[in-house]
């Protein structure tokens, strides 16, 4: 595991975009797209890539970790919309090859299947950018999710939900279940890269990097992956 502690957030954004653009300059490439606000500032630096230098997406394809079960592509607040305002619409990524599980499928058990084959189908994930949340999970897996976990649905639990209503009008408003890839899903990507800035962040970070592996923090499964980069400022570096 590699770790990289950077002075300021700005310069792990910059960071995490130079490796994800390794990745995109070879042409055909599958990304793993994170949602939250920790990967944001590298999708910013990404699009302005795009913009600045021709930095080119159209060969490229993207699954995403999660959804939240219940909500239409279209509201708002899905995770596939989050991730097309906040980067595909900003480069030349087709919207058509951004893959996410359906978070209003009839039948969500045999949706998270579908999803879990159709990113082994494709060829897996190259690289897969993931945000910590406070408790130490990852996508949404929370502590107590099994190591080996594939895609499926959860609860959320309360921390969660709080932590998210930010995003939504009414605390109410946060969906209770979600589609998520499990673990062992996340964990076949081929490299994973973790990004986290902020001082709130420094227990989780320093659980997942440096504490047993344990379900009861998720993110402590990088510790197993065999291509990880932990991208941190000193802040999140805190505890380490
Ligand atoms: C959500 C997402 C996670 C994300 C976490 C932390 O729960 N499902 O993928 O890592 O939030 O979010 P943030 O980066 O905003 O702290």
């Amino acid at each position: 595991m590699e770790i990289v502690i950077m002075p300021t957030p700005l310069e792990v954004d910059s960071t995490a975009a130079d490796i994800v653009e390794g990745y995109v300059r070879r042409g055909a490439t599958t990304l793993g797209l994170a949602t939250g606000s920790s990967p944001i500032g590298t999708y910013r630096e990404l699009a302005r890539r795009h913009r600045v230098s021709g930095l080119d997406f159209s060969q490229a394809q993207a699954f995403l970790l999660d959804e939240y079960l219940g909500l239409p592509k279209s509201h708002s607040q899905s995770y596939y919309s989050v991730i097309r305002a906040e980067f595909v619409d900003h480069v030349n990524l087709d919207p058509e090859r951004v893959f996410s599980p359906d978070g209003e499928a009839a039948i969500p058990d045999a949706e998270v299947e579908r999803y879990d084959r159709s990113i082994a189908e494709a060829g897996g994930v190259d690289v897969q950018l993931l945000g910590i949340g406070t408790d130490g999970h990852i996508g949404f897996n929370e502590p107590g999710s099994a190591l080996s976990s594939r895609t499926r649905v959860k609860t959320l639990t309360e921390q969660t939900r709080i932590d998210n209503a930010r995003f939504f009008e009414r605390p109410d408003d946060v969906p209770h279940h979600v589609l998520t890839q499990g673990l062992g899903t996340i964990s076949d990507a081929r490299h994973l890269v973790m990004i986290a800035t902020g001082e709130g962040k420094a227990d989780a970070i320093a659980a997942a990097v440096e504490g047993p592996l344990t379900a009861f923090c998720p993110a402590s499964i990088l510790q197993w992956h065999r291509h990880v980069t932990v991208v941190i400022d000193e802040a999140a570096a805190g505890r380490l």
